[in-house]
């Protein structure tokens, strides 16, 4: 048997990997976590149902695009197996009218090392979600001995879960603003909660957003989870949506990270970069001003980047500043149209899951300092 499990990064050469569908993707009834997702001004408030075939056809045929270039490059590519999402998610604490999809594995599945652990996630419609990467999952559990398959602890997803008044009819993005800023998010810290997007992985620590999807309770669980990790918060004030650390904070090489400029990593959390050596740039601005139509994302995503080795990225085409930033930090950048998936759940970045990357579990941060880790 050999290994097929095996990831400690963002950044080590890629050499397989999951890529989602957009197939029976549904915009999902509001509920207490989605209206912090949806922003206030999107025609997507209100909104529900199956999306139209022409768009999730539109969204596939740039996933095959992205699955191409990666096979040409040599990685290996897995599938999910989308199931029927326009149906309802009914469990003793709660129900809701539908589900979501599965074009973005990056929520669900968080790598590290030789295991991937299904997270807890914070949206009623995404309950049941990890269904569609069992089938993957029990493979892998069948042909590699040391793939270690785990779940974290299934939340209630009840009331109790989450702040019911944080959404009144007198909420603004100011208000917002300042309440994240606040560290008052709509989660409450009742039990664990966490997107595996929110989780950045840098070999030994572990650098986790605190925001709308993840909660403080998440990452104790993860301390105890991963007893030879080091788990970091962090948080981005500025984000009026915090959700997803990968168009917030994306690590490029071992060394280099790109922040986004309206969400700048506070002071006393940067210490932990400065101390090791590792340049924070601003990332560039993206070329659009407004994200596609029906997309939960914002502009941002022209951060959200697939890094294939220390030297090799694919940005979206569209994104010229973003390519050309990147050009000069010393990556080779490959382009790729993309924008037609994004409001399927995000950007390339997104739309993958770590299976395999060569390297080990390095320690990128020998100096540690108080700022970001949460038992110092
Ligand atoms: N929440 C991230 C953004 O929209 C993906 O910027």
């Amino acid at each position: 048997m050999s290994t097929i499990v095996s990831s400690w990064n963002d950044f080590d050469p890629l050499k397989h990997v999951i890529v989602g569908r957009a197939d029976n993707t549904c915009i999902s009834p509001s509920e207490p976590a989605s209206k912090a997702k949806v922003p206030l001004d999107s025609p997507m408030r209100g909104m529900t149902g199956p999306r139209t075939l022409d768009t999730v056809e539109k969204a596939n045929v740039q996933l095959d695009s992205l699955v191409k270039l990666l096979e040409s490059r040599g990685v290996k590519v897995d599938r999910p197996t989308p199931i029927q999402f326009n149906q309802a998610v009914v469990t003793p604490n709660f129900m809701t009218g539908s589900m979501f999809g599965c074009m973005p594995p990056r929520d669900v599945l968080l790598t590290v090392g030789n295991e991937i652990l299904a997270a807890p996630m914070s949206f009623r419609a995404r309950y049941f979600e990890y269904l569609a990467y069992w089938p993957l999952m029990r493979q892998y559990f069948d042909e590699d001995k040391n793939f270690r398959f785990e779940q974290a602890p299934r939340p209630e997803l009840g009331d109790n879960s989450y702040d019911m008044a944080y959404f009144d009819d007198h909420i603004t993005e100011d208000i917002l603003l300042e309440r994240t800023a606040k560290l008052h998010m709509v989660t409450k810290e009742y039990e664990i909660l966490f997107d595996a997007a929110d989780i950045l992985r840098m070999g030994k620590d572990l650098f986790c957003q605190h925001g709308l999807t993840t909660n403080r309770k998440a990452m104790e669980y993860l301390r105890r989870h991963f007893p030879n990790h080091r788990i970091h918060a962090v948080n981005f004030p500025g984000d009026p949506y915090p959700i997803h650390i990968d168009a917030t904070f994306v690590p490029l090489r071992p060394g280099l990270i790109i922040n986004n400029p309206t969400r700048k990593l506070p002071e006393p959390q940067r210490k932990i970069f400065e101390a090791n050596g590792w340049e924070i740039h601003d990332a560039a601005l993206s070329a659009h001003t407004e994200p596609p139509a029906l997309c939960y994302s914002s502009v941002w995503l022209s951060m959200n980047c697939l890094v294939l080795d220390h030297k090799t990225v694919i940005v979206e085409e569209s994104e010229k500043a973003q390519c050309e930033q990147m050009d000069k930090l010393g990556m080779n950048v490959l382009p790729l149209a993309f924008r037609d998936a994004y409001p399927f759940g995000g950007g390339l970045h997104c739309a993958t899951a770590d299976v395999h990357r060569e390297g080990t579990c390095e320690d990128y941060f020998p100096k540690q300092v108080p700022g970001t880790r949460i038992d110092l």
